[in-house]
């Protein structure tokens, strides 16, 4: 299958391209580099850089690509940003992704698989989260992720446009080629692997919530394995396979959690990264960020008993693992 992959010079975006080659598939990455680096993508993979918000030259690049499929990974995705900016998130992740869709529709794609994200839900009643919990998104940045996934069941029921909406947890972890490099850094692990390399020391930004050690629970999960994800929710947006529609009319749009519907608190994660370095890690305790809820795990099983999919990848040691192996071999992170 022929795969557009919007974002595919980004973190999951790089690393889905490598799952679609090692699973026989074709991908063209777009990318505008604005936070994607060019060399995370292989030199025979055609790369075209570009913006997905612009439908005329997507309409253009889908056909003369003999589009199948797009993997829609490319958006703004920093939470603090997105209550600075939220205009940016607006253009970009809602109006830049509905120009996408007309593209689509014009050059006749009716498949797309994409990133959404665990803060569709906002602060959940209940954990595990499943799929069904209500979307009460806290920020525009999950404000954003609700609405396009919204867009895409409707073109569904109206267009026929085949969807799934991966909710991603926690992303952590690298590929043989392609690691998590940021800046400016938010994320814990990179932030804590930086601080074992003598760069900032980390702030564990708050020990007073309501958990076991007082820190934050999140369920992390290997990028390889997200990635794997991504391939399998392609292959279900076949035409005619039920999991995303009726052979012929209206589709259903499908929405999995992407987890491993397990938690690991902050505390854990810097333990796990000690033992990893072999060394203690500087950090201090700070305040709370602001809307950071206490624990955020997935109800993981829709994506293995409909997708089939199983991580494999989900021992913490062995993310922050790749990802200290990663940074090791790329002490200066991208070369572009
Ligand atoms: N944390 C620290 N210090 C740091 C960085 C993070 O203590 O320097 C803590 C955070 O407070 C949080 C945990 O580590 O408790 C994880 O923080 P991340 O920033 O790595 O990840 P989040 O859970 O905040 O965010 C992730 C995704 C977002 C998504 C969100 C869903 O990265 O894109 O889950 O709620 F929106």
């Amino acid at each position: 299958m022929r795969v557009l992959v919007t974002g595919g010079a980004g973190y999951i975006g790089s690393i889905s391209v490598e799952a679609l080659l090692a699973a026989g598939h074709e991908p063209v990455v777009l990318d505008d580099l604005s936070t994607g680096h060019r060399t995370s993508v292989p030199p025979d993979v055609p790369f075209h850089r570009g913006t997905y918000g612009d439908q005329i030259a997507m309409a253009h690049l889908l056909e003369a690509q003999r589009i199948e499929a797009i993997l829609h990974c490319a958006a703004r995705s920093l939470v603090g940003e997105s209550v600075r900016e939220p205009s940016r998130y607006y253009r970009e992740n809602v109006v830049g992704g509905v120009a996408l869709l007309e593209a689509a529709r014009e050059a006749g794609v009716g498949r797309i698989v994409f990133s959404s994200t665990a803060a569709v839900y906002g602060i959940p009643d209940e954990t595990p989260i499943p799929e069904e919990a209500p979307l009460r998104p806290i920020n525009p940045y999950g404000e954003t992720k609700r609405t396009f996934e919204s867009a895409l069941a409707w073109y569904g029921s109206a267009y026929g446009l085949r969807s799934v909406s991966l909710r991603y947890f926690n992303a952590a972890g690298a590929s043989d080629r392609n690691g998590e490099i940021h800046d400016p850094e938010t994320h814990l692990i990179p932030a804590i692997l930086a601080a074992a390399e003598g760069r900032a020391p980390l702030t564990v930004f708050g020990d007073d919530f309501d958990t076991p050690d007082g820190t934050p629970i999140r369920d992390y999960i290997h990028v390889e394995d997200l990635a794997g994800a991504h391939v399998l929710a392609l292959e279900a947006t076949a035409p005619g396979d039920v999991r995303t529609g009726p052979p012929a009319g209206g589709s259903v749009p499908l929405v999995c959690n992407l987890g491993n519907g397990r938690g690991a608190s902050v505390k854990e994660v810097l333990h796990a990264a000690e033992t990893v370095v072999g060394r203690p890690i500087p950090h201090v305790v700070g305040p709370r960020r602001e809307g950071d809820p206490p624990i955020l795990v997935a109800a993981a099983d829709r994506a293995s008993a409909v997708l089939g999919w199983r991580p494999e990848l989900g021992d913490l040691e062995t993310m922050i693992g790749s990802a200290w192996a990663w940074r090791r071999r790329n002490p200066d992170g991208y070369a572009a």
